[in-house]
């Protein structure tokens, strides 16, 4: 047996591993534990809403490892492409009424806040009991709107992340780390 085989060799057109398996375990694990402190206590019922596709990964982790009974559902949005005019479109709905229960937004990743500023606002007129937003990764450098994100697992630099759900292309959503690309061409 050849233990080298074991790490199988980074893609082309990865630079770098930026967080390993077993950190996201131990972080996902340690936002779980806060989430459901938070919520224990509280009245009302939780749901946790996963924007789709990135964050499925993240809230499959996340959620198996809450103590706190909630329900689960996803809502999946686009931006518009090209431009930095921070348009969310709407591609599917949530499922669940939110009147009267806390609702808990589940993303992969805070880049402009465009998306996290959409979907708060859009939920606060839902006329839930709260509206509180959890983000695996955040960039900083990015932030182009002014937006307080309850729970960060990470901040990381302003480069494009793959794996754990994320996507350049819709490629390399499963791998199991968050790997650096390389800056594409055109
Ligand atoms: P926003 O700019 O905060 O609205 O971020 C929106 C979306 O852009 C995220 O939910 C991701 O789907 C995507 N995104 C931003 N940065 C990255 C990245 O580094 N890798 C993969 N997807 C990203
Ligand atoms: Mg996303």
């Amino acid at each position: 047996m050849n233990n080298s085989l074991s790490i199988p060799p980074l893609a082309k057109d990865l630079v770098r591993v930026l967080i390993d398996a077993a950190t996201i375990e131990r972080r996902v694990d340690e936002l779980a534990r806060q989430i459901t402190e938070d919520y224990q206590n509280l009245e009302g019922d939780l749901i946790l809403v996963g924007v789709l596709k990135g964050s499925f990964i993240f809230i499959a982790d996340l959620a198996r490892k809450m103590m706190k009974k909630h329900v689960i559902d996803f809502i999946a949005l686009s931006s518009y492409d090209g431009g930095t005019s921070g348009n969310v479109r709407l591609l599917m709905d949530t499922r669940e009424n939110m009147e009267n229960k806390h609702v808990l937004i589940v993303e992969d990743i805070l880049d402009s806040g465009n998306t996290l500023d959409y979907l708060t606002r859009s939920f606060m007129t839902r006329s839930p009991r709260s509206v509180k937003t959890a983000v695996l990764l955040d960039k900083p450098e990015r932030h182009e709107v002014d937006i307080k994100v309850d729970y960060i697992g990470f901040t990381i630099p302003d480069v494009w992340v793959v794996g754990y759900g994320l996507d350049y292309n819709e490629r390399y959503r499963t791998l199991p780390y968050i790997a650096e690309m390389k800056p594409q061409e055109g």
